[in-house]
């Protein structure tokens, strides 16, 4: 595997190898097993819009490795200054053994592969957020014993979140289906490729689309880049709410994710989400395993 630019791009076989070596470097992680798969490298680790868990758990992960993480706010690079990212790419190149970009096009993660000659890894775009898809596939698979034959509901934003959520989910064999307002559908090229493929569906109607899935999933209403909008949205998606009513026609055990950070009374209820916490804050921690493991493929 040479970049992690989106999950289009990973076969079945690859995401199930990420998620096995996740396991066991989570394994050797809590058995204070070393293992420095990547010592003496250096990740740069770009970053436009604020994050908590992508940075530190990809610097602690490069750490737990036995390399190093740069982290490179736009603020302080001369990306921020206008410098091309074609040539941001080449320099960067001659420093660094990878790097993981948080942006806001999908264009410039790509371009950053097209021009630089290292791994490249997307930590989050407008587009997609491949990393955190993959963090909350090797929790339902920790949770459900197996990925295959779940329904994943998404009730929210058709986001970056929702993007990736239908190509991992379809690509592992879940059902998916997305409930949002008209308008804020998932990519559409997505959601042919997911029909296609796989059993999806996207409605309006919340309580349908929620109907005995097995993995109940939420993200905001306004992603970064977008707090322009948010009081507008919070009218447009006061309904698309994990709720006790929701919870009530999903499969009994079902569970909840929500990559975090959390509106609680907004997306999900304070109530749902602190019931759920436990397998909400393991998703969070599966970031840092299954990140390492996206780093060895890509950078050992
Ligand atoms: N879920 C996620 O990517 O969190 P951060 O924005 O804190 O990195
Ligand atoms: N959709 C959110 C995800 C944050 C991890 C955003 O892009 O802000």
């Amino acid at each position: 595997m040479k970049h992690l630019l989106k999950l289009q791009d990973l076969s079945r076989e690859e995401i199930c190898s990420i998620l096995n070596m996740a396991d066991q470097l989570k394994y050797e992680k809590k058995h204070g097993i070393e293992h420095k798969r990547l010592a003496g490298k250096s990740l740069g680790m770009i970053f436009q819009k604020s994050s908590t868990r992508t940075r530190v758990s990809f610097e602690v992960g490069m750490y737990d490795l036995g390399g190093q993480a740069l982290f490179l706010s736009s603020n302080d690079l001369q990306i921020g200054r206008g410098e091309p990212v074609e040539d941001t790419a080449r320099v960067l190149s001659r420093y660094l053994d990878g790097i993981m970009i948080r942006t806001y096009k999908q264009e410039e993660v790509e371009k950053l592969a097209e021009y630089g000659s290292i791994p490249i890894i997307n930590g989050l775009t407008d587009y997609c957020h491949p990393c955190q898809v993959l963090a909350d596939l090797m929790t339902i698979r920790e949770y459900k014993g197996a990925i295959q034959g779940n329904k994943l509901t998404y009730i929210g934003d058709g986001n970056n979140m929702a993007n990736s959520l239908i190509v991992g989910g379809i690509k592992m064999g879940m059902k998916v289906s997305i409930a949002c307002p008209k308008g804020y559908e998932p990519d559409s090229e997505i959601m042919k490729w997911a029909a296609e493929n796989g059993e999806f569906e996207c409605t309006e109607d919340i309580l349908a689309a929620a109907k005995d899935a097995d993995v109940l999933y939420t993200d905001v209403w306004a992603s970064m880049g977008q707090e322009a909008e948010a009081a507008e949205r919070k009218k447009i998606f006061v309904n698309y709410q994990i709720n006790d009513e929701v919870m009530a026609v999903a499969k009994k055990g079902a569970m909840v994710q929500h990559c975090l950070p959390a509106h609680r009374g907004e997306e999900i209820t304070a109530k749902v989400f602190e019931e759920h916490a436990a397998e909400i804050f393991d998703e969070a921690e599966n970031r840092l395993h299954v990140q390492k493991a996206v780093l060895v493929k890509c950078m050992g």
